[in-house]
């Protein structure tokens, strides 16, 4: 394998070498950005900014703040990563917030151990990042399992009469994760809903976790915990974002003994026990795909969550809208924002925080009221109950 891979190395240098020679634009035709960048939240107040070139290249992102110029480049330790073409860098949330940034990539053809093959330089279009400005109301855009539909997506979005000031993507965006080409599926849909202006929160599905990428796709995200899973805060909210793991146990046939979700689980519930979120946190929110918590892999996370004060759990995975109080025993609501439903359509979730209350309101692509719900907590602790969807 690493002698044809050095063979193609060769081949591509000597191509690029030669069309550089002769003037010809093969260069430019080949290496080019496929996925503009992202923001997503990534723990510890940082932002990691993703995107994508066709082939692989060194990334670097650059802004000014503060009245001096930052150049932020994709290491892995000291070495500039050249081998793949997504690429991922990790920047202080309060130097990107309302702030503009630029994404670059050189092509790098070959890199041996005393010479590289370079080629030219990409960058993306300066884009402003609308981070949280001292306003009264936060309009939040959930939109988990689109699995790979996001022309229904779209549509379900635009029946909304507000922008979002923050986006939240809680899983099953693709059906599997396969190769990198999947996870650059889930950089075009983060892209194509927050143009690269949004902040994203991401977590992963079940299914982002099935096929060889789906452990390569976490290490990109460079979360403080390694895990895709991390807090942050927008404003007055605070986010415990989780990762479900799959909706089976390891030995299920599925995963062909190749997943160890027991482990990886155990280690993110000994995270969550060392949490204390802020007491200043006007809104404590918890985002995972699965809303099963009762059981992760043996594990009750209903009682860490509890402990920690969350106001309402975001959840995905059920394919239905649904605002509930009171879920697997849990002393806190609820929310499922619907995503690909069962009768073919897609259901997004708009919440409104603000003054004390969530206001959420769901639409499908066919611009039908599919879900409304006010959630309080200025008044008592409601009884429980269950708020039915309502129907088209
Ligand atoms: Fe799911």
């Amino acid at each position: 394998m690493y002698e044809l891979n050095m063979i193609f190395n060769v081949i591509v240098s000597a191509i690029i070498v030669i069309q550089s020679a002769l003037c010809l634009p093969l260069n430019t035709l080949l290496f080019r950005i496929d996925n503009e960048a992202s923001v997503f939240e990534s723990g510890d107040d940082m932002y990691t900014v993703i995107w994508s070139t066709t082939l692989p290249g060194t990334g670097y992102v650059t802004y000014n703040y503060e009245g001096e110029e930052y150049t932020v480049k994709d290491l892995q330790n000291a070495a500039l990563r050249t081998e793949d073409s997504v690429h991922s860098v990790r920047i202080p949330k309060k130097h990107l917030d309302n702030n503009t940034y630029t994404c670059h990539s050189q092509y790098v053809a070959t890199r041996r151990a005393y010479v590289a093959v370079k080629g030219r330089t990409v960058s993306t279009k300066p884009v402003k990042l609308n981070g949280y400005s001292g306003q009264e109301k936060i309009n939040v855009l959930v939109i988990s399992d689109i699995h790979e539909n996001p022309g229904n997506a779209e549509k379900a979005v635009n029946c909304f009469d507000k922008q979002p000031d923050l986006i939240i993507m809680n899983g099953d965006e693709v059906s599997f994760m396969t190769a990198e080409y999947k996870f650059k599926q889930v950089l075009s849909y983060a892209r194509r809903f927050s143009k690269g202006s949004i902040p994203v929160i991401y977590t992963n599905g079940n299914h982002e976790n099935r096929g060889e990428y789906g452990g390569d796709s976490i290490d990109i995200f460079k979360t403080a915990t390694g895990g895709l899973y991390y807090t942050c805060r927008y404003g007055p909210i605070e986010f415990v974002c989780l990762d479900s793991g799959e909706d089976k146990n390891d030995s299920d046939w599925t995963y062909s003994g190749l997943v160890d979700y027991t482990t990886y689980i155990a280690e993110e519930t000994e995270w969550m026990k060392s949490l204390t979120l802020d007491e200043d946190s006007q809104y404590k929110i918890c985002v995972v795909h699965i809303p099963n918590i009762k059981n992760r892999y043996g594990n009750n996370w209903v009682d860490i969550l509890a402990d920690m004060g969350i106001d309402l759990l975001i959840g995905g995975h059920k394919h239905r809208v649904n605002f509930e109080y009171n879920q697997n025993g849990a002393p806190f609501y609820q929310m499922l924002d619907g995503g690909k439903n069962g009768d073919n359509r897609y259901i997004a979730t708009m919440l409104t925080f603000g003054n004390d209350e969530i206001y959420a309101v769901s639409y499908d692509n066919e611009k039908k009221l599919r879900g409304e719900y006010t959630y309080s907590f200025s008044g008592e602790t409601p009884a429980e109950e269950t708020p039915a969807e309502q129907t088209p």
